[in-house]
């Protein structure tokens, strides 16, 4: 990754600050997005602190507002010397019962994860092709965009949107080029999944065939892995991070060829 100029959005805390470490480690010149401007900053000095460098840039801005994410891509496109990778992570996680669920909830939650993912891609695709870049476009997704989830109705379907957003931006950017990819983490211990329940590392890895959460850090080796030369020929895919948990389906608890859990392995 050294000399690679990787954007990533929503990167003030969890998987993006992740992957904004992980890509800084490798030699990468980074801006960190995220829309809360105090915790874009913070993150990025946290970062440059702890690894003794300056190559990780804070870019605060929404990215459901399309002017602003295209604004901000195209400067630090220009300031880096093009952009090679860019990372659409920022999503916005809410639990809404669908009885419940208000025109505000659809479209807020519309306008980042899907409209603010797709404007991004976008506009990270327009600049590699006016820079002749072979870019990387790598989109995050979640296992709940393959298996529905309560509550979660919304946030479910734009994260399926987003496996379909890959394959077809995949068909229309190969010719220059640029791969588009999904990823696709199940369950992964960040600070905002521990602190809505204490016990999601127990609780989840009691569900996992592998018998443990995500870290970010299996998130950060997929998308490492997708930017790498080693993943040219991989375009359109949705990458599942989840340990299996989207392999299984409901089972009747008396079924007598259930494994234990210690089987899965
Ligand atoms: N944590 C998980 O278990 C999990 C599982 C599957 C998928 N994902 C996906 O991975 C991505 C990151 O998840 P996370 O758990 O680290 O998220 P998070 O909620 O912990 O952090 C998201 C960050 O994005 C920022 N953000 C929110 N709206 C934004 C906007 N409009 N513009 C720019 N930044 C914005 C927030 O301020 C926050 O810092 C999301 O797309 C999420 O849907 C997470």
């Amino acid at each position: 990754m050294a000399q690679q100029v990787v954007f990533i959005t929503g990167a003030g805390q969890g998987i993006g600050y992740a992957l904004c470490r992980a890509f800084a480690v490798q030699g990468a010149q980074v801006a960190l997005n995220d829309s809360d401007p105090s915790k874009a900053e913070a993150a990025a000095t946290a970062l440059n602190t702890e690894l003794g460098m300056n190559q990780v840039h804070a870019y605060p801005g929404d990215i459901a507002e399309t002017d602003s994410i295209r604004a901000l891509i195209n400067r630090f496109a220009d300031q880096a010397g093009g952009l090679d990778v860019v990372i659409a992570n920022a999503g916005i996680t809410r639990y809404i019962p669908f009885l419940e669920s208000e025109p505000a909830d659809f479209d807020r939650i519309v306008s980042v994860n899907l409209r603010g993912t797709y404007f991004t891609a976008q506009t990270a695709a327009r600049s590699m092709i006016a820079d002749g870049k072979a870019g990387r476009i790598i989109l995050l997704s979640s296992v709940v965009g393959l298996r529905a989830f309560p509550n979660f109705s919304i946030y479910s379907m734009t994260k399926a949107a987003i496996a379909m957003m890959a394959s077809s931006l995949a068909l229309e950017l190969g010719r220059h080029h640029i791969t588009v990819n999904a990823i696709s983490p199940g369950a992964t211990l960040t600070e905002r999944t521990l602190r809505e329940d204490p016990n999601y590392e127990a609780g989840w890895s009691s569900v996992i065939p592998t018998g443990r959460v995500n870290y970010v850090e299996d998130v950060t080796a997929a998308a490492l892995f997708l930017a790498s030369p080693a993943a040219r020929q991989i375009n359109g895919q949705n990458l599942v991070v989840d340990g299996g948990w989207t392999l299984a389906s409901p089972l009747p608890p008396e079924h007598p060829h259930i494994p234990e859990k210690q089987d899965y392995a």
